[in-house]
């Protein structure tokens, strides 16, 4: 062990939030540095037995001493009168494979700095945290070990702080306001930030990136970080209506607390620090799992064009989903969506969902004929549950809901959990249903459910209105995709239509969670009642490489497809499934461009979006096998395209023979883009 004096800043930050005496005095008690040795971590108690961490960067504060514990509401805090019992250092290094992804090979290396605690005072009450350095990032859990004198837990403050030690600008939502994180993603000196979602995107005055998240997100509340003092933010445990924020029994571990840490926007973005701290696959064989795109009975109802209810202009009709089946056979669609299929929609289901039946057709709509009649056409149906995030209702039927769907062949289901901020309705384990929030505990547990239940009848889930991912599609491979964000449907809505620097900025903030359901594709860039895109077609392409989903939906409908056949090519040849992902530049809401290579074949494809700049961008091809000729098929933006008027359609297609030693010039246009697919030439 070793006493170390804090700078007088540092002792501010650690002690602004801590009552009792303030002194200088911090007691190292654990110590431990990335592979590389760029990262560093120490663990120090406070004069009051106060637990504490901080992280270095090549030797400048990262985040400067912040504060570690709970508040209980049966028992006293797990805060202070802490002494060490055990500290241990290890090492890891293995390469696992993922099922699928943007990388097939993920390396898992990092040293683990283990620190056993006791409240020594407080019944010799034991505590451990656990901290993973990696290269690109730390993770760090609490361990509640099985002990008589604290085996139930009821924690109502987890005490967590980030003392983000420079000057820094964020890329923020809030949290608790919009269910399923589909707010606006906002920009503002971290000072200012309110409550937010993670996770939380920062640039450091020197140019660091960070980005506070969380992995492995189970049986626990979702964590919020609120903004205590200047810089200072603390772990918020989304509320429960109930009591305590989180009740466990017995032992357990908490979620990981992230932090990645990486020189630029890209590094940011090219770190698998979630997945690698989520447990390994633990559904065994997933080829059932299978990652692909899908058209569906969708855009038309969010144009106002059909129904989801039955009546006249029902979208979910045999005759009018056999005409998308036949779409999807003809362009190489595995699947066709269809929503509004069942019975339930007619009642203001926004705010109940209690009418939703998970096993009844409309009379208009022949489910087992339309099923076999995709399988003839080597399609398949998705199945659509729309909760209105009616649990009570939901939970009742789940387990007939997927056994139909899976006897009749449908292996993927697009859930929904349309409603307002507190009132998911929640069965309640005495029988008493009550309303309360969707990344509360029990939140948590149902998205869990709804993914193993599915899993039972090898089904893979696509989630709208989600809690946010951690990283769970690790342990859980059949949790395909989710939605998360404001997806397009919002440019067919409104109030407001996506911003034109949208997606650059999804990039670095929501995609660092894990796939979108992001429904790309619409060339005619067009929403109800005539509302603009901002956005030209090029980028509606690169869309499919920037922002990724194992399961990718082509959302436009076939009328507009049939308008614009040279573009739709590019959606028809685009995979979804990767060996390998780069991201080659990138700035937080500025621009992005990324490069992907084909999971099923030699083929290579680059996305790249702007914000409402014009860029042009070098993009040197040494990601292409050196030896190689390759045919580009290059989808770029006119000399005329702006996504600010009609030229926005402004699309050239061409084809170029590049090698791996050539630099191309992406010139993006205003709000624009540019898809490239390269080929290796036979
Ligand atoms: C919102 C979802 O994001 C959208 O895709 C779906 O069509 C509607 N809810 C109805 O379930």
């Amino acid at each position: 062990m070793r006493i170390r004096f804090l700078s007088a800043a540092a002792v501010a930050v650690l002690t602004s939030s801590m009552a009792g005496p303030v002194a200088r005095a911090q007691e190292v008690v654990g110590s431990a540095t990335s592979p590389d040795g760029a990262l560093s971590v120490e663990v120090q108690l406070g004069p009051t037995g106060r637990l504490g961490y901080d992280i270095k960067r090549k030797g400048k504060d990262i985040i400067a001493p912040s504060r570690l514990g709970f508040n209980l509401a049966n028992a006293w805090k797990l805060d202070g009168g802490f002494s060490v019992r055990d500290t241990r250092v290890s090492e890891h290094d293995d390469t696992w494979e993922q099922p699928w992804g943007e990388r097939r090979h993920v390396r898992n290396h990092y040293r683990e700095l283990r620190v056993e605690l006791e409240q020594k005072e407080r019944d010799q009450r034991a505590l451990a945290v656990v901290f993973r350095v990696y290269d690109d990032g730390v993770g760090f859990r609490y361990e509640f070990p099985e002990q008589p004198q604290l085996r139930d837990v009821e924690i109502t403050d987890e005490l967590t702080e980030f003392a983000v030690a420079q000057p820094a600008t964020a890329w923020w939502i809030p949290a608790g306001e919009l269910p399923g994180l589909e707010e606006l993603v906002r920009k503002a000196p971290l000072k200012e930030i309110g409550t937010a979602n993670t996770p939380l995107t920062m640039r450091l005055e020197d140019g660091t990136h960070v980005a506070i998240h969380e992995a492995a997100l189970v049986d626990y509340a979702s964590m919020w970080v609120r903004k205590v003092d200047g810089q200072l933010l603390r772990a918020q445990l989304a509320p429960s209506s109930r009591g305590a924020a989180v009740v466990r029994h017995g032992a357990f571990t908490t979620p990981w607390r992230t932090l990645r840490i990486a020189d630029d926007a890209a590094g940011l973005y090219m770190s698998d620090l979630e997945l690698n701290l989520n447990e390994p696959n633990k559904l065994g064989d997933v080829s059932w799992v299978k990652p692909s795109k899908f058209v569906g009975v969708w855009w038309s109802m969010h144009l106002q064009q059909t129904t989801w209810n039955a009546g006249e202009r029902h979208g979910a009709t045999t005759k009018n989903t056999r005409r998308y089946i036949d779409f999807a056979a003809k362009n190489g669609f595995r699947g066709v969506l269809v929503e509004g299929w069942n019975q339930g929609w007619e009642s203001n289901w926004g705010h109940g969902g209690a009418d939703f039946s998970f096993t009844r057709p409309y009379p208009d709509f022949d489910l087992p004929a339309l099923a076999a009649y995709a399988k003839k056409k080597g399609v398949r149906l998705i199945g659509h549950h729309e909760t209105g995030a009616n649990l009570v209702a939901y939970e009742g039927q789940m387990d007939d809901a997927y056994a139909l769907y899976a006897a009749l062949g449908v292996d993927s289901v697009k859930s929904g959990y349309v409603h307002e901020a507190g009132t998911m309705l929640f069965p309640g384990a005495d029988g008493k249903p009550y309303y309360g929030n969707y990344d509360s505990q029990d939140g948590v547990r149902h998205f869990q459910k709804a993914v193993t239940e599915a899993a039972r009848h090898r089904i893979a889930v696509d989630t709208h209105e989600p809690i946010k991912d951690t990283g769970l599609r690790r342990t859980y491979p059949n949790w395909l995709s989710r939605e998360g964000a404001r997806g397009v449907e919002y440019n067919a809505w409104g109030n407001p239509v996506n911003p034109v620097d949208h997606e650059a900025k999804l990039v670095f903030t929501r995609m660092l969670s894990g796939p979108m359901d992001y429904t790309p594709g619409v060339l005619s860039l067009v929403g109800a009642e005539g509302k603009v895109f901002n956005s030209t077609q090029a980028k509606q392409l690169a869309n499919f490489v920037v922002i990724y989903s194992p399961i990718a939906m082509a959302a436009d409908i076939p009328e507009n497809y049939a308008k614009y056949p040279k573009a739709f090519k590019f959606i028809k040849d685009v995979p979804t499934d990767w060996d390998d992902t780069r991201v080659l530049n990138g700035a937080v809401g500025e621009y992005a461009t990324m490069a992907r290579k084909d999971r099923h074949s030699d083929d290579w494809y680059v996305g790249a979006v702007t914000d409402g700049e014009a860029r042009t961008l070098p993009l040197p091809l040494s990601f292409l096998d050196a030896g190689k000729d390759y045919v580009a098929e290059i989808y770029r933006d006119g000399d005329q395209a702006d996504y600010r008027n009609e030229h926005r359609f402004d699309l050239v297609v061409e084809k170029r023979t590049v090698t791996a030693r050539d630099t191309l010039q992406l010139k993006l246009a205003p709000g624009g883009g540019q898809a490239i697919r390269f080929a290796p030439k036979h």
